[in-house]
Order: C-alpha cells, then structure tokens, then sequence
C-alpha cells in the first residue's frame, strides 16, 4: 500500500522539532508528573467498567495508584490505592461484586465508600482510631460515559472544560451503554508519550505495518480537528470504497469504516474501531518505563461463546499488532533518545496531531494554571 497523491489534506501550518529530552530528562518527566498529572483532573476510564455497585476499575495518577469504586448509591468515590496499615493495594485491575474492600496484605476490612469496618485482632491497634484509618479520598467525576480523577479531593472537575467540545460529539457514542470486554496491561521500556505518539499518525501504517494491516486502510483521505488542546483523527479503513460506490448518500455510514481518534489529555487515547471501542492507557512508571494497559468494550454485552470469541480475536489481534510492531519500535526509539545520540525528533506538517499533542502538553506544562484548572 502506497499513499496516494493528495493524500492527508488535514496537516499542520509547518513542521516542528522537539528534543530528546522532552521523552529522556528525568527533571522533565517529575515535571510532567507533577503538572500534567497531580495538578489536575485525569482520564482514568469508562464508566462501563464499574457500571454495578461493587464494582471497580484501579489506575494511577501520576504515580500515585488509585481505585474508584461504584456504591450502592450508583456514584463514584475514589481513593488512593493503598491500605492505611501498611500501603498494600487493596484492590487490583477491574472487577465487581464487592460487599467490602479487603485488603489482601492483613484483611483491613473497608466499606465501599473508604471507611475502616473492621481489623482482625483488632485489640492490636486500639490505640489507633478507627476512624482516622479511612482510605484516603480523591475527587472522582463521570460524565458521557468517561471517568475522571482529581489527586485533590476537594476538586471540582469540570469534565466539560477538560474536553473543550470534543464532549459534543462523544455524547453520540453513549459510551456508557457499552460492555467492558476485557483489559491486558504490560510494562514497556519507554517513556509513556511514546504511546500516544504511535497513534496519532498513520504515516507509518504502509511501512511499518507492511506485513500486517497496512492493506486494510485506505489513506486518500484523514481527517483532524482540533478541540482547543484537545483533539481527534478520523483514519478510513479500505472497506470505504465499497460504502461509497454502492450506497445512496443517506444510507452510508461512517463509523463501520473508520478508526476514530479521541485523545484525552495527557494520557489516554480513546478509539471507536469499526464496531467497537478501545481505551489505551499510557500509565508512567519512570521516565523510561510505562505501563500500557489496552481494554476493549463491545457495543452489548457478549451473549455466547462465539460473540465472546468474536471479541477476544479482536483484542488479540490489536495486541498483536501493537506488541509485536508498534511498542518494540518505540522501545528502540526510546533508546536511541536515551543513547545522547539523538539530539531531536521530526513532527512533519503531515503528523498535525502528532504536532498538536506535543504542543498542548508544552503549553499545560508552562501554565499550570490554565483554564481547566482555573474553573475548577
Ligand atoms: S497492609 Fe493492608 S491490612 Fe496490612
Ligand atoms: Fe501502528
């Protein structure tokens, strides 16, 4: 597969570089962590996958391990991940069915909303308060079907300025009506923008997806727009062609011959690909170490063995994909940064939401007090 003449209408008003040290200085990634991350709300994921009381869906902010928990009520409440005896995570990955949070350390047994119920041997910590030994609470907000957690427990977050517009067209999804399907994480070595980076172009599907899928997309055409830092790309898979040549206007449609882009700052890519969704996490470990957790949600619940294996195929084949050709290539560019050899990256006017991220996390990252925060 060849790009075509024309294509990649869509671009940026002019190439930019960016250093090495934007993905290799540990000074700039403590930064990062600090402003792009504990300073302000994050995506943690979808509110399908804790969609029951009891049930609940764990991440990071920043380094810190988080969990939110849905409550009897129906609302959220979220908490830093970590036992008030020792720190063990009391809860880990996704699930359902809590009555309580127990710890898996010593069984510190915890209500759902974050308050101690019960110590074994109790007698051991009665100078110890129960009361002082609640889970400590972050600000937890969902909103068109995306979850939102704030280090600050007192924040307000204001899901709407976080998305600048983007919410308008994400509302049509109805997110939250779709089923998590299942969630695969692995560590990587390199620094976790790299993640968002491979996705935002598809300049490199020709020739580094050769092999694999690259004759399933059609690149006559992409589609971006920006939503103030915010953003989103429309890639259109082969099949369009078909579409187009027999349907009537009024009947065609988008979606089934799309993959659609949505990138939540600072870290998460939301993606609706063909008939389904898929969240990519890009959790950082340290500068040069990120954990990638992939999850996919199909649009019902899954009602048989063959609908299940219809979904596990898929999440098999984008792990495929992604582990063997795109993250390995990230991993060797991570040490080509690191090596000091090379001194600087290319984002060509033809990778405009390549371009765009870099510059919405430089500006979050020089004013820390830009809007979103300042509504809050
Ligand atoms: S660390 Fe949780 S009960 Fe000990
Ligand atoms: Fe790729």
């Amino acid at each position: 597969m060849q790009f075509r003449e024309g294509a990649f209408p869509d671009h940026a008003e002019k190439s930019v570089r960016n250093p090495a040290s934007a993905y290799t200085d540990p000074s700039r990634f403590e930064r990062e962590m600090e402003r792009l991350f504990r300073a302000r709300p994050v995506p943690l994921g979808l509110s399908c996958e804790c969609r029951d009381p009891g049930s609940y869906l764990t991440g990071r902010i920043g380094g810190v391990p988080v969990a939110v928990v849905r409550q009897e009520d129906g609302t959220l409440r979220g908490f830093v991940n970590a036992c008030r005896h020792r720190g063990a995570p009391v809860l880990s990955a996704q699930g359902d069915g809590l009555r309580s949070i127990i710890c898996p350390y010593h069984a510190w047994n915890y209500r759902l909303d974050g308050t101690l119920r019960a110590r074994p041997l109790d007698w051991g910590f009665d100078d110890v308060a129960k009361e002082d030994c609640s889970l400590l609470p972050i600000a937890v907000a969902e909103r068109y079907g995306l979850v939102y957690g704030d280090l600050d427990a007192d924040a307000t977050i204001a899901i709407d300025a976080l998305l600048e517009g983007m919410q308008v067209e994400l509302a049509e999804y109805g997110l939250e009506g779709y089923t998590h399907f299942e969630t695969r994480s692995r560590e990587w070595d390199f620094n976790w923008k790299l993640v968002v980076d491979t996705f935002t172009e598809p300049y490199h599907i020709p020739s580094l997806h050769r092999r694999s899928i690259a004759k399933d997309y059609d690149f006559r055409n992409s589609i971006w727009d920006t939503y103030g830092l915010s953003q989103r790309t429309v890639n259109f898979r082969s099949t369009i062609d078909v579409e187009l040549a027999q349907k009537p206007e009024a009947e065609r449609r988008l979606l089934p011959h799309t993959t659609i882009e949505y990138y939540l700052l600072p870290n998460v890519v939301l993606t609706h690909q063909i008939d389904h969704l898929e969240l990519w996490r890009a959790l950082p470990i340290r500068v040069d170490r990120t954990l990638v957790t992939t999850s996919l949600y199909a649009p019902a619940p899954p009602q048989n063995d063959s609908a299940r294996g219809y979904w596990k195929k898929n999440l098999d084949l984008l792990l495929r994909i992604t582990e063997n050709e795109d993250f390995p290539m990230m991993a060797e560019i991570h040490r080509g940064l690191a090596s000091g050899a090379v001194k600087e990256l290319i984002y060509g006017k033809l990778e405009p939401a390549l371009v765009h991220y870099h510059r919405a996390l430089d500006q979050l990252l020089a004013e820390p007090s830009q809007p979103q925060i300042a509504s809050r």
